[in-house]
């Protein structure tokens, strides 16, 4: 069998450094690995519109934002096609097919869309489009015949619901689609980052997030915002590491050199917790070395976005060769899913 991989994001607003421990990060890795035979990377802009409706010129303008925060991270466009979704429109009639496999009950139990529908507060009437995404997330997948998604752990019942449909697929109409997999981030604090604000989630919405575009002072300003202990009021007091947001995101970005560069009094992050613990070490101190630990990481990729930013036509370029490649490969998974249906009559 084939090693696919696809992955993508709605377009609703620039990535943030918890998409990036996520998954972007992950899925650059896997690029560069190169073990695979296609890798695919899209723009799900349909879906975003699923509950962005009202408001396609955020999603168009996003498509751009996302598209430099991917390619600022390191995504390689020789590698990896990078498609924009509404662009393939044998994504929809996948998704119009599939919607016979599936019952409003287990769309209604999918626990993503189920937290979703509360935070838009959709309980009263929720729109048939939003509900029906992961149908649609489906066809995604299917269409390209992934075998391998890295999505971050929100994802999950995404990637099941895929599933089901795909075995029921192939159970009704013969062994047509191929069933995928989820990818995980190894480390449990990457596949959802806390945001600065010590928010089980970091999310545009809520305001706790830091951007891939942030400027060096604004990540300076959110570092030194972060929620730590409050119980920790002065140096000497003993302070809590466990949802710590600090210590949260040092478990993160730490590096090997991180403390021989930034902070060399101490040997590594378990020393310096000991410390904290212990009583001694202020907020302060560790915020300095949060903030210069991440300063490292994300300088080089904001440098790499301003500069891609200057070339929205290459930007442009790039989502267009991606795109038709993709559309490619949808047409034919397409005409074997619909001859699978006996959908084929003048042949
Ligand atoms: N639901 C994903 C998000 O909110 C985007 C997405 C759409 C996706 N289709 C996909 C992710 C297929 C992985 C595979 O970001």
């Amino acid at each position: 069998m084939k090693n696919i991989i696809l992955t993508g994001e709605r377009p609703t607003g620039p990535l943030h450094i918890g998409h990036y421990v996520g998954s972007l990060k992950n899925r650059v890795k896997i690029q560069n690995e190169g073990n695979y035979d296609e890798m695919y990377l899209f723009a799900a802009d349909a879906q975003a519109l699923t509950d962005n409706f009202e408001d396609p010129k955020k999603v168009k303008d996003n498509v751009f934002e996302v598209a430099l925060d991917n390619l600022a991270c390191g995504i390689d466009p020789e590698k990896v096609n990078y498609f924009i979704q509404s662009e393939v429109s044998e994504l929809t009639e996948l998704t119009f097919y599939y919607m016979n496999l599936v019952t409003i009950a287990r769309l209604h139990r999918n626990p993503t869309v189920k937290e979703e529908i509360k935070l838009r507060g959709f309980e009263e009437s929720i729109p048939a489009g939003f509900f029906t995404y992961p149908v649609s997330q489906t066809a995604d997948i299917t269409a390209f015949k992934a075998n391998i998604v890295p999505v971050g752990d929100d994802q999950l019942p995404m990637i099941e619901q895929a599933r089901e449909i795909v075995r029921k697929f192939n159970s009704i109409y013969g062994e047509t689609l191929v069933e995928p997999e989820a990818v995980l981030p190894e480390n449990e604090n990457e596949r959802r980052l806390v945001g600065i604000d010590g928010n089980a989630k970091m999310s545009k919405s809520l305001g706790n997030c830091i951007y891939l575009k942030d400027s060096e002072e604004e990540i300076r300003k959110k570092v030194f915002s972060m929620y730590t202990d409050p119980n920790h009021i002065k140096i000497e007091d003993p302070g809590k590491v466990e949802g710590n947001v600090v210590f949260t995101y040092l478990d993160v970005f730490c590096k090997e050199d991180s403390f021989e560069k930034f902070l060399p009094e101490y040997k590594n992050l378990d020393e310096l917790k000991a410390h904290y613990m212990r009583g001694g070490l202020g907020d302060m101190k560790i915020k300095r070395f949060l903030n210069d630990v991440l300063q490292e990481e994300l300088r080089p990729i904001r440098e790499r976005r301003e500069l891609l930013a200057k070339d929205p036509q290459k930007i442009y370029e790039i989502l267009k060769k991606g795109t038709q490649k993709a559309r490619e490969k949808a047409r034919q998974t397409l005409k074997e899913v619909k001859e699978a249906m006996m959908l084929n009559y003048f042949e």
